[in-house]
């Protein structure tokens, strides 16, 4: 692995070494990860071209974990706002030695122009590009469910939102169909669950209550109103009656289930406060996984890691 640029595709066996590898970055109680000189005198550039504030921070601090040095160019400041193309930014920041660009853009398939255009030593991590993919929340999504129910063959996983426009349900749909997920759910009104999902194995789901029954993990989603033109907007009170989750719809599901949110939250839009704040809210150990598992992404493309 020399890039990470998607999970479609990837072999089962290497998401299980990419899982464990975070795994063994984490201390006892899950939350805190030990400083390792895998990456010494690496430069990890962090080129975020959309708002983040989760997948960003993770990366900083799982590469200075790593003890790689970080340089988190200020895109907004950057020549880009001077019209210097995407390309010749990247050959300039190659100048200056770095060794793997972390790689956030509007544009699906941004990542892949760069992996292209790079020296064969350096590496290219997707951290998210328009609507495509988002490998490392797909990656630490596996990771939470791994941790909170222990296997994948028996699971139900319902994904509810706006999935036509979400890359993180693109990759976790990936992810869960290499692993063995034998029922995922994609639920959500016709305009913004598209029905070739089922070609992916999914069943699409436009009522909520059928969605969500029995399942053992629920991935709620955001509205991406930055993704959608007027017409397909549905009204935020609209759609929090229909397919926000609340704690009535959540009794639906099975009594352990688990609810996950990539983030950033929109409450009272598709997920309640009592459930996101809730019992059953796993929402901010995610972000915790994140740093492991984005840790172990970065020292296995290294090659630190075999
Ligand atoms: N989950 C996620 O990608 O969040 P950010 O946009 O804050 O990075």
């Amino acid at each position: 692995l020399i890039h990470l640029l998607s999970i479609e595709g990837l072999p089962r066996a290497t998401i299980h070494q990419i899982l464990d590898t975070a795994g063994s970055f984490l201390s006892v109680n899950d939350r805190e990860v030990k400083k390792v000189p895998l990456l010494r005198g690496k430069s990890v550039f962090n080129l975020f071209f959309e708002n983040s504030t989760r997948t960003r921070t993770t990366f900083e601090i799982a590469a200075k974990r790593l003890s790689a040095d970080v340089i988190n160019l200020d895109i907004a400041r950057s020549s880009t706002a001077k019209g210097e193309s995407l390309l010749d930014t990247i050959a300039n920041l190659s100048a200056m030695h770095a060794d793997m660009f972390v790689v956030r853009h509007a544009e699906s398939g941004a990542p892949y122009l760069i992996a292209q255009h790079v020296a064969p030593h350096v590496h290219v991590v997707n951290a998210g590009d328009g609507r495509h993919a988002h490998p490392t929340q797909g990656l630490l999504d596996m990771y939470t469910i791994r941790h909170y129910k222990k296997d994948f063959t028996g699971l139900t996983v319902a994904v509810v939102g706006d999935i036509v426009h979400s890359r993180v349900a693109r990759s976790d749909i990936h992810a869960l169909n290499i692993l063995g997920v034998p029922e995922v759910r994609a639920v959500g009104p016709k305009t913004l669950v598209p029905g070739d999902l089922r070609e992916m194995g999914v069943r699409v789901c436009h009522d909520m209550a059928e969605g969500i029954r029995d399942a053992d993990v629920i991935i709620m989603l955001r509205l991406q109103n930055e993704r959608m033109s007027g017409a397909m907007l549905p009204s935020a009170g609209e759609f929090f009656k229909t397919f926000g989750l609340t704690p009535e719809k959540l009794a639906l599901a099975k009594p352990d289930a688990i609810v996950m949110h990539p983030g950033p939250i929109n409450r009272g839009v598709e997920i309640d406060s009592v459930v996101a704040d809730g019992g059953q809210s796993v929402i901010l150990p995610q972000v915790t996984f994140g740093i492991a598992v984005r840790m172990a992404v970065m020292s296995i493309i290294a090659g630190n890691l075999c």
